[in-house]
């Protein structure tokens, strides 16, 4: 099966193989075709160029773009979408005044959804976590990073990341696994937290990596929760089983865990609403992505991550949507790109390499996905008529999608 994309106001994110990321400077730069068309066989991109370089090339369907932009779809590097229940009451308290840490000291927040999701079956959560699949598809999300972390029990745990893993067998969307046992401390363990620790390493992790149920571990480093001491006990035990760390730090506290992720070769840290000159100097000269999440930052009204110091410190930066019951109960990655503009006054050239390809690299695949580039999966936004792409950012939430393209084929 083969499609044509022709009369496309503007390709976007245009870019050779081989590139992996782009950092600082680089990252104004958005690279594209105006008056271009697109080649898809099955599920990859195998041509693209200026209309006048058209000329004879034949598909199966034709996909006329006049006045329509194109590029690829999102890659959010950073979700918890598999969840059960909600927690809209802990939204109205907050209104009413209470802090989000005040929610989980009397017993709230990650607790709560890890009680709720315990109570759930399998499949029930299955059928809860892929109505939102379905919806941020259809929002231009073409690859996405899953955590476990509302389990908190061994069983519970490894349900969620069945449910992951069915979701990445049934679902074209991108896939790739987080184990995040290390999310909160349950309470039978208040008094023991190093029992759960142990669990952790010793029953939990062996049987993660026996079902091949993650590629990538986390921990959610941050005063209440886990500490140096115990986020380096975790990293240590899952790089024995070769799981790379994508770390939950600096989202109240700034205390090293950016220099901590950095020591285990994380993949990426993520969250940074509070960050000093020690975490940026720990990043330089690093493989670590950092991910900013600005959604979280909306929704709790907590500082937004420093982005225009990160990038001007000549650093990659990549956003996501942290979508989750408890901080972030939005997983579109439109409204991100939007937010970051807006709130932490990036240029939308930055905005979308960070919602694009230094995803993809957040998520380890930015071979395949996260460019317009001969090779790599066919996963691409087509936008309703706009003047520009500056407009996608710029009239925020509006729905400027008119067809998601993923592996090929309209969703
Ligand atoms: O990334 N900060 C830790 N984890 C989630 C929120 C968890 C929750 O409140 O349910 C986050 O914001
Ligand atoms: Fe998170």
């Amino acid at each position: 099966m083969s499609t044509l994309i022709i009369n496309i106001k503007e390709l976007l994110q245009v870019r050779e193989s081989g590139i992996q990321k782009v950092s600082g400077k680089a990252m104004q730069e958005l690279p594209s075709i105006k008056n271009a068309y697109l080649l898809i066989a099955d599920d990859t991109i195998i041509d693209f160029g200026p209309m006048e370089d058209a000329k004879g090339i034949t598909a199966d369907n034709t996909i006329d773009a006049t006045d329509k932009i194109v590029l690829p779809t999102w890659c959010d590097s950073h979700t918890h979408i598999v969840y059960a229940g909600n927690r809209e009451q802990e939204f109205v308290d907050r209104i009413n005044g209470l802090s989000y840490e005040d929610i989980a000291k009397r017993g709230g927040g990650i607790l709560n959804s890890a009680e709720t999701l315990q109570n759930t079956s399998e499949e029930d959560l299955y059928k809860q976590s892929i109505a939102r699949v379905k919806a941020v598809m259809q929002m231009g999300t073409g690859a996405i990073e899953i955590k476990s972390g509302y389990g908190l029990t061994t069983e519970a745990e490894l349900k969620m990341l069945r449910v992951i893993k069915r979701i990445k067998k049934e679902f074209p969307v991108k896939v790739k696994a987080t184990f995040l046992g290390a999310h909160a401390f349950p309470k039978v363990f208040k008094e023991n937290k190093q029992g759960y620790i142990d669990s952790i390493i010793n029953e939990m992790l062996p049987q993660v990596a026996k079902e091949e149920l993650a590629h990538y571990v986390d921990v959610f480093c941050e005063k209440g929760y886990f500490s140096l001491e115990d986020t380096e006990q975790l990293l240590k035990a899952a790089k024995t089983y070769n799981l790379t760390p994508k770390i939950h730090v600096n989202q109240f506290n700034a205390f090293g865990g950016v220099a901590l992720a950095v020591k285990y070769n994380a993949l990426s840290v993520d969250h940074l609403e509070e960050l000093n000159n020690d975490d940026i100097a720990a990043l330089k000269g690093s493989n670590t992505m950092p991910v900013a999440l600005p959604s979280c930052s909306y929704f709790l009204s907590i500082p937004y991550t420093p982005g225009r110091q990160i990038i001007d410190a000549g650093l990659p930066l990549a956003l996501a949507t942290d979508y989750n019951p408890g901080s972030t109960p939005s997983g579109n990655m439109n409204f991100v790109v939007s937010t970051a503009c807006i709130k932490m006054k990036l240029t939308p050239e930055e905005a979308i390499n960070a919602a694009t390809i230094n995803g993809a690299y957040a998520m380890g695949i930015s071979n395949e996905y996260g460019s317009i580039t001969k090779g790599k999966k066919a996963n691409l936004i087509i936008t309703k008529s706009m003047p520009s792409y500056n407009y996608l950012p710029y009239a925020f939430g509006d729905n400027h999608i008119e067809q998601v393209i993923i592996n090929g084929t309209c969703i």
